[in-house]
């Protein structure tokens, strides 16, 4: 079993050669949690709020009602997404633009914040079929107990974010937002990126999928977010380099701000002054650091995975707090393809 440690200072060498996010696809899954290909039910940037004096957006709205997402996804719109670039199969790693790495964007913003957020544990697994190795993200039983933990506050607040996208963002590119609809979060409009990023292991290849919250008038993609109207310590410490690493990962360069009280009305929304490239300026981490330990992690994980005679190698990797370190497992782990997938492509 091998393992790594999370010191930032292990990692502070010149950033990885990263190539810049290219989009390759699109998609939105409707209620029914069926795949559309295309924007064409993606939300637009309702842009006339920004800047707007004496707003009063009030982000408990509706709680009532609200439709939170079905657990326990997994892979499948990314799967489903992958069927689609080859209606008649084919071979799985041509149509993955020959990538060695399939996720999503989620997982591996994880794993590039550990070094600057050592107290959050995190596990996934990685399982190779037919050359490409599909990653996912386990639930710990830290993070299981956290939820389940959950106060009634903290509920509220979960849903301060999904009602601020309402209030920003329209279901048409000239409408105005339904703000009486009940918000749910089982629409869900994804991009799917491919890059190369360079790591001690030799360069890798990637396709991964992220969720994107609208696009502007000129079709750009455009990341919204709730913040406590001061920008204290912790927003420099910890969730500028979530927001960073979220939206570099897929080439977003603008951030929509909801500046908002304890009680959850926003006053004021904004464009500045938080464009992502500010933010590795501004914040009290490095964007070096989180790269280099990224790729150290990937890199591991398809050494390990190469040379296998099983059909499907796979692995477990895991951060424990405790001990700050990342080990890397070979073993067997769960089959998270779905029939659909592997009929596709004769898994
Ligand atoms: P805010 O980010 O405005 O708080 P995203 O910003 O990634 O599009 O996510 C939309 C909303 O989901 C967030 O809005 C927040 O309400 C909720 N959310 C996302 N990640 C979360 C987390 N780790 N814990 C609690 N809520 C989360
Ligand atoms: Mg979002
Ligand atoms: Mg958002």
């Amino acid at each position: 079993m091998e393992q790594i440690g999370v010191s930032p200072k292990s990692y502070d060498a010149q950033f990885p050669s990263f190539a810049c996010p290219t989009p390759i696809g699109e998609y939105t899954i409707n209620e029914e949690r069926k795949i559309e290909i295309g924007r064409a039910k993606a939300r637009y940037l309702y842009s006339r709020l920004i800047d707007e004096k004496g707003l009063r957006l009030d982000l408990s709205d509706g709680f009532a009602t609200f439709q939170p997402k079905d657990s326990d996804q997994k892979l499948n719109a990314l799967l489903a997404w992958i069927c689609t670039q080859s209606p008649s199969g084919g071979r799985l790693k041509q149509c993955l633009h020959e990538t060695d790495f399939v996720c999503w964007r989620g997982l591996l913003t994880k794993i590039s914040a550990t070094p600057f957020s050592q107290n959050d544990d995190w596990s996934f697994i990685a399982r190779k079929a037919k050359g490409v190795i599909f990653l996912l993200e386990q639930e710990t039983e830290a993070q299981a107990l956290r939820k389940a933990k959950m106060s009634p506050r903290d509920h509220l607040m979960t849903y301060w974010g999904f009602k601020f996208e309402q209030y920003t963002s329209t279901r048409d590119i000239d409408g105005v937002p339904s703000t009486s609809e009940p918000v749910t979060q089982n629409e869900e409009f994804g991009v799917v990126v491919k890059t190369k990023l360079s790591t001690p292991n030799g360069p890798i290849r990637l396709v991964y999928s992220g969720e994107v919250d609208c696009i502007d008038e000129n079709g750009d993609l455009v990341e919204l977010k709730t913040q406590r109207q001061a920008l204290e310590g912790g927003f420099w410490r910890q969730k500028s380099m979530k927001w960073w690493l979220q939206s570099f990962l897929l080439g977003i360069k603008q951030i929509v701000v909801g500046f908002r009280d304890d009680e959850g009305y926003v006053h004021r929304i904004q464009v500045s002054p938080v464009v992502v490239n500010d933010l590795p300026r501004k914040g009290q981490w490095q964007g070096n650091i989180c790269f280099n330990f990224l790729a150290t992690v990937l890199g591991k994980v398809k050494t390990l995975l190469e040379n296998e005679n099983s059909s499907e190698p796979s692995c477990t990797i895991t951060y424990d707090p405790t001990k700050r370190s990342v080990t890397f497992e070979k073993n067997l782990v769960e089959d998270f393809f779905n029939t659909d997938f592997r009929h596709h492509f004769s898994l």
